[in-house]
């Protein structure tokens, strides 16, 4: 009896219970950092803890879909992380054509729906194929989505967007009076998706690394000392639960809202 109540209480204690569900935020973004410090820290290589990021991955999309977030878009590799030894970034393409394979079951399951930004034609081609396999196989689902940041440069979506439209304003599709927040925003890749409500970067860092940059303008930002591999579901809800504390003016004052 007594551990049944025990179990009961540990039970009670997560933080999905103290989410508020009428205020939970629509896109959930993460900077996924840590893994090679991880591996260091226990004395392995930097790959160990790529691997065992996987495992963080899985956390925070079953996390998503148990506490209902919409959208998760997770930081995988940035366009800079191809500048890191040649080794580690095959490595880390062969962990994704990996769990690719595996996670799909994951997907299916939960309702997932499988997303990309960022140049992915730099990608190996069996990583490309995957991908699109992938994407196709789990359009119906409408759980949760599901975007994975491979190859992607904030600056460079920035800079392709004003491409795009500067382009359409030399094919006198467009003028230039016309481009607004708005339209801009429908230029970049993410243009199916919300903005941020919430960003969470792990490992300790306090930047941004060329994630994002406009779709953040107003996000709720987390930084969280654990490294990647550590994280699980209840440090996403602990940040749902932070983030409700918070309070977002949107340039307006607290009595005005
Ligand atoms: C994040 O962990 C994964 C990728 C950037 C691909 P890191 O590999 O950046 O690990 P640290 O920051 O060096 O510890
Ligand atoms: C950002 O992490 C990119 C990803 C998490 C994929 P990095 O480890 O590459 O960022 P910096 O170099 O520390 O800023
Ligand atoms: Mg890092």
């Amino acid at each position: 009896m007594a551990k049944v109540l025990i179990l009961l209480k540990t039970a009670k204690m997560s933080f999905l219970d103290q989410i508020d569900t009428i205020k939970l935020p629509q896109h959930i973004a993460i900077i996924m950092d840590g893994n090679g410090r991880w591996a260091k820290q226990k004395g392995k290589l930097r790959v160990f803890g790529h691997q065992n990021g996987v495992k963080a991955v899985r956390e925070a999309l079953e996390g998503c879909v148990k506490a209902n977030i919409k959208f998760l878009t997770l930081y995988a590799f940035s366009a800079e992380n191809w500048n890191r030894p040649k080794l580690e970034v095959m490595a880390l393409m062969e962990l994704l054509v990996t769990s690719l394979k595996k996670e799909i079951k994951t997907f299916q399951e939960n309702g997932v729906r499988l997303n990309v930004i960022g140049d992915i034609t730099k990608l190996p081609s069996n990583a490309q194929r995957k991908l699109q396999e992938t994407i196709e196989a789990t359009k119906e689902n409408t759980h949760c989505t599901l975007t994975l940041a491979l190859s992607y440069s904030s600056r460079q979506e920035i800079v392709d967007a004003a491409r795009n439209l500067a382009q359409q304003v030399k094919d006198g599709k467009l003028h230039a009076d016309e481009i607004n927040d708005e339209l801009f925003a429908a230029n970049l890749y993410t243009q199916n998706l919300p903005d941020p409500d919430l960003l969470i970067r792990t490992s300790g860092e306090l930047r941004i690394s060329n994630f994002l940059l406009w779709q953040i303008a107003y996000s709720e930002l987390c930084f969280l000392d654990k490294m990647w591999p550590e994280f699980t579901k209840e440090d996403l809800f602990k940040s749902i639960v932070d983030y409700q504390q918070r309070e977002r003016r949107f340039g307006k004052t607290s009595e005005q809202l």
